[in-house]
């Protein structure tokens, strides 16, 4: 009954050429998009090309926006122009932007709303270090981040809402979280959002990221609660793309 998602963060990666030579690579080759939905969150600078290139069956994402309007902001990119460039996803509050440039729980709520309002189907991250792991509170911390994302966000708006499970320590170091440890995280976080907002937590789709691979989507997607997968390293190359977005066939 949820689509299934998978989206490819390319982080900062791919000159120009390379975003092209990709596009061309996958584009008469994607999935049927009634039976899966497919992204790529791309550079800035390459968003526009990539839209004009797209075809009918890849979306293109950004990897981060800003929460205001407009404004004395330097360097930051608006929703309202990500929207007019044709993106239709954008990643909010990844671990690496609140890591390295202070991302917080209230500024992904303010963000959300902001991607929400403008039209963006946002894809919000959340995710342990493995310091909290360790400590065994990984349930009370990744509902805590929803909880914080999600403040004065109606039933309505979460229907449009995706949200990627990303443990820290799996991020970009080969060692993924097993399908079942993160069917059950995820199970927790449709819980929680149960609790929060009611059964429109149903409709959510809740994606796993951190060290996906080709080999490996196959058995997170056969889990009921893993609706999809964000992916950084393993969407770079256009053949581990492809195999992602078929793991069906
Ligand atoms: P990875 O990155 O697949 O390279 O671990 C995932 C992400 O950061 O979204």
């Amino acid at each position: 009954m949820r689509t299934p998602i998978i989206a490819g963060n390319w982080k900062m990666h791919k000159t120009r050429d390379e975003a092209l030579e990709f596009i061309y690579a996958v584009a008469d080759k994607m999935p049927d998009k009634e039976k899966i939905e497919t992204v790529v969150c791309a550079p800035a600078p390459l968003l526009r090309s990539l839209v004009k290139r797209q075809g009918d069956h890849l979306r293109i994402g950004a990897q981060t926006m800003h929460e205001s309007d407009e404004g004395a902001f330097t360097g930051e990119v608006s929703a309202q122009l990500l929207k007019e460039l044709g993106v239709s996803y954008v990643i909010i509050g990844h671990s690496e932007r609140r890591a390295y440039y202070n991302e917080t729980d209230e500024s992904v709520n303010l963000k959300l709303k902001q991607a929400l309002k403008t039209g963006l189907k946002p894809i919000v991250c959340v995710g342990e270090s493995l310091d909290i792991r360790e400590s065994g509170k990984t349930q009370e911390f990744v509902t805590d981040q929803i909880t914080q994302a999600m403040q004065d966000l109606d039933a309505d708006a979460m229907e449009k809402i995706i949200i990627a499970y990303e443990p820290i320590w799996a991020i970009g170091t080969g060692k993924s979280a097993t399908s079942a440890d993160a069917n059950e995280t995820i199970g927790q976080i449709r819980a929680h959002l149960k609790a929060l907002k009611g059964d429109v937590a149903n409709k959510v789709r809740i994606l796993y990221g951190g060290s996906v691979k080709p080999a490996t989507i196959q058995g997170l997607m056969q889990e009921p609660e893993i609706d999809g997968a964000l992916v950084g390293g393993a969407s770079l190359e256009s053949s581990s793309f492809l195999e992602l977005v078929h793991y069906s066939d």
